[in-house]
């Protein structure tokens, strides 16, 4: 028989199964595949930032080979129209009538590779489906499956020719996650693999390990998870410390501090534990807040970044006991 606690064991199985899997094609990278993990939890969308070359596509094609989720791929040009996205009405010459041609959105899990190549417009029919989780074309709205989970790529170095996502549309996104280059070892790693002729196009040794069921009851367990009044109050503190910060011109908003908690909640719940501490708020404060601050002109040039500030405002804010 199943009990709710049952279906929630199984499911964090799952999802240790799930990081086991995409070890097998990406070495380390560790902080990144929880926060994908925590952003599938959390039904979230996340931006993922490096450098090229760091593995960002190869770790998001390993993840959906390791789920039973209906997984697309675009790659964002300059050339894309929001109907690429979206879908678009065709005309049928058989039934002469105007049918909807569903786009790559209506999916489970979207890796929208290379955002900030595409122009605003096209950028904007995304993130306006990522809010509403449906697409309206023509007047009618069409509701998109669930969940719903893009991840984003972006590279860090301001190339001609890209388009920077506006602040007020970064908000959007549960967690921005940085990709960093791999330590000398891990390296290595990744040249030992390919040595022994790993090849990144093929993922067939991954198998599928979580489902869209097995996310649903992690979800619940989520649910459960307590945050005390003194954790609450902590994250609004940390909230309204960066909106008082001299460094910054924007501060992270209620929906910012939302975000925190159902990050800080679900990391708490794949520990192993049934309540929030201080410490699942700060593990999760930079991911979930960098990309809501915006840094005043003088800081940056100063060389302060958003981590920066936000490690400087975790090291003030009291933390409760
Ligand atoms: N940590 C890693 N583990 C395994 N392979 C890696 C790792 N880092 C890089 N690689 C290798 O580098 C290749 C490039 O990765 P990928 O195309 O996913 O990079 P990317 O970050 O998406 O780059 P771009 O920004 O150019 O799209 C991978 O296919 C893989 O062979
Ligand atoms: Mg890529």
């Amino acid at each position: 028989m199943t009990t709710p606690e049952s279906d929630a064991d199984a499911a964090r199985e799952a999802l240790a199964a799930l990081r086991a899997e995409v070890a097998k094609a990406v070495v380390g990278q560790d902080p990144v595949v929880t926060g994908l993990v925590i952003a599938l939890l959390c039904r979230g969308h996340v931006l993922l930032e490096g450098v090229p070359g760091v593995a960002k596509t190869l770790l998001v094609r390993t993840l959906s080979a390791a789920l039973t989720l209906d997984f697309k791929r675009v790659q964002f040009t300059p050339d894309l129209m929001p109907g690429d996205i979206t879908g678009s009405l065709v005309y049928d010459a058989r039934t002469a009538e105007f049918e909807f041609r569903e786009g790559p959105v209506f999916t489970n899990l979207l890796l929208a590779d290379e955002i900030n190549r595409t122009p605003p417009k096209t950028q904007a029919a995304l993130l306006e489906a990522m809010e509403e989780r449906q697409v309206s074309v023509e007047g009618t709205a069409r509701a998109l499956p669930d969940p719903f989970i893009v991840v984003a790529t972006q590279n860090p170095v301001e190339y001609e020719g890209t388009y920077q996502l506006p602040e007020a549309q970064l908000d959007r996104f549960l967690l921005k996650l940085t990709v960093p280059l791999p330590p000398r070892e891990q390296e290595i790693a990744v040249l030992e693999r390919h040595a022994l002729g790993f090849d990144p196009r093929d993922l067939t040794e991954i198998k599928p390990v979580a489902s869209a069921a097995g996310l649903a009851a992690g979800r619940r367990a989520v649910a459960q998870v307590h945050a005390s009044a003194e954790v609450l109050g902590y994250i609004v503190d940390v909230a309204r410390a960066t909106r008082q910060s001299p460094s910054l011109q924007l501060g992270v908003s209620p929906r910012g501090a939302t975000a925190l908690l159902a990050a800080a909640r679900a990391w708490a719940w794949l520990s192993g534990r049934s309540y929030v501490t201080p410490d699942d708020v700060k593990a999760l404060a930079r991911p979930a807040l960098r990309h809501r601050v915006g840094l005043r002109p003088e800081a940056e040039l100063e060389g302060a970044t958003p981590d920066g500030i936000l490690e400087g405002i975790l090291a003030t804010v009291p933390v409760p006991r």
